[in-house]
């Protein structure tokens, strides 16, 4: 078993190995999980999301009381996962209609929605104010003039600052840089301030900044802080998400409590005592919690040591886009069988689609259950039809008890969508 204990660091908290060496997550074994409900499927611990909610709000509410925290919805835009953080009391951040009405649906106060996008249409920006999403983050003056024009009663903005940080990161993963697409370089944000205090319909409650994902030092953090504070005499200063988590053994990421302290500590210096300090995690609160698994469905060994896998990139597109990387196991079972390290392939027809380039595997074999960790944030997200591949289900498990949140996707539910144009039934 010693062997075996590491691998619990990066599985969801509630993880236990059992004798046999099998798998639990929230009481419920993982190899009872994919009988019931088919793979690859997304298992989300939900005792691991709520306690990492309370780690980020209290910790955040401990050293800065007149704060908040926003649950980034597009890391895991399920309905079930919008009731669960507004039950631990946190905020949402959505981007788009489809996340605005996925958190009406789950009855998320819309008060306490925070509604972000470089390109949001007059359409969403209508159905914005008609539903009374509490903050609008205004990216640019084409946005701001189309929502002076709709907004009727004074609706409250933030202004989205470009802050010129470039964190060690994957470049797809960077949104603050100089060249970004979001937000505004702070001269111009300085004009866009100005119209909206001239504004009868829009009432300015501070800036936002976003500075990338996945970041593993908490000074890009620091340094956010620093220049946010650069706008003066606001009442919110939003810092955006992108803590980092770990997904290998060999990876290190700052923990909540350091994150917290490195920005708490210079917003202690530089911002208004009474302002309301803002952080929008997405994926250092969801990724650990989540767990994909999948069946191997062939062994190869064909120059490397192939194991082939029943999804894919289909169903985690993060690892094509920005090359993470990931641990896996095999059910319960970590390790080394003395062959060399296994590479991990998807069943989509790219040959981007490695899920794993090198990984530790003890003797897979046709038709075990593959196992990867740390899949909660952006895999359900950007999930795709890639070859006829069908959206995999989400599954709650918690207490011994385990329910389909989000149902697999079928192949009715895909061909209701196209029309034939020989008339032929499918
Ligand atoms: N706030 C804003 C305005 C954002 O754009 C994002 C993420 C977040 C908060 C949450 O960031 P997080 O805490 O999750 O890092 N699929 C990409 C990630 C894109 C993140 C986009 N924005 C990837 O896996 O690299």
């Amino acid at each position: 078993m010693a062997e075996q204990l590491p691998i619990l660091s990066l599985l969801p908290e509630t993880s236990e190995l059992v004798a046999g060496g099998s798998l639990q997550v929230g009481g419920v074994e993982l190899a009872e999980l994919a009988e019931r409900f088919g793979t690859p499927a997304y298992v989300f611990d939900v005792a691991g999301f709520r306690a990492q909610a309370r780690r980020l709000r209290e910790g955040l509410a401990t050293r800065w009381p007149n704060s908040e925290v926003l649950f980034a919805s597009k890391s895991l835009p399920v309905l079930a996962v919008y009731e669960l953080a507004s039950d631990e009391g946190l905020s949402v951040d959505i981007a788009g209609a489809g996340e605005l009405r996925l958190a009406l649906a789950a009855n998320v106060d819309p008060s306490r929605l925070y509604f972000h996008g470089n390109a949001k249409t007059s359409e969403e920006l209508r159905l914005a104010i008609e539903t009374g999403v509490g903050t609008i983050i205004v990216d640019n003056f084409d946005e701001f003039r189309r929502l002076d024009d709709i907004a009727v009663a004074p609706q409250d903005v933030l202004v989205r600052i470009i802050p010129g940080i470039s964190p060690k990161t994957h470049a797809s993963q960077v949104t603050g840089g100089k060249d970004s697409k979001f937000g505004l370089p702070f001269e111009d944000a300085l004009k866009l301030i100005e119209a909206i205090r001239k504004s009868r319909s829009l009432r300015l409650r501070g800036i936002h900044l976003h500075v990338g994902s996945q970041i593993l030092e908490t000074s890009s953090f620091a340094e956010a802080v620093r220049q946010i504070s650069a706008f003066r005499d606001q009442s919110v200063y939003d810092i955006g998400g992108g803590l980092g988590v770990r997904y290998t053994y060999d990876e290190q990421a700052p923990s909540v409590d350091e994150y917290l302290d490195a920005i708490v500590s210079v917003a202690r210096d530089v911002l208004p005592p009474d302002a309301r300090l803002l952080i929008e995690p997405g994926r250092s609160l969801v990724a650990r919690a989540g767990v994909t698994i999948y069946r191997v469905v062939s062994v190869k060994r064909s120059g490397r040591n192939f194991v082939a896998v029943d999804g894919g990139m289909a169903d985690n597109l993060d690892i094509a886009l920005t090359g993470q990387r990931y641990e896996a196991l095999i059910d319960g079972r970590v390790g080394h069988d003395g062959d060399d390290s296994y590479v991990v392939v998807g069943r989509q027809c790219e040959s981007g689609d490695t899920l794993i380039n090198g990984v530790d595997l003890p003797s897979p074999e046709v038709g075990d259950l593959l196992v990867m960790p740390v899949t909660g944030a952006y895999a359900y997200t950007m999930a795709n039809n890639y070859n006829g591949a069908m959206i995999p289900p989400v599954v709650f498990v918690e207490n011994g008890e385990a329910t389909a949140v989000v149902r697999r996707q079928t192949f009715d539910d895909v061909v209701a969508l196209h029309r034939s144009t020989r008339g032929a039934h499918i």
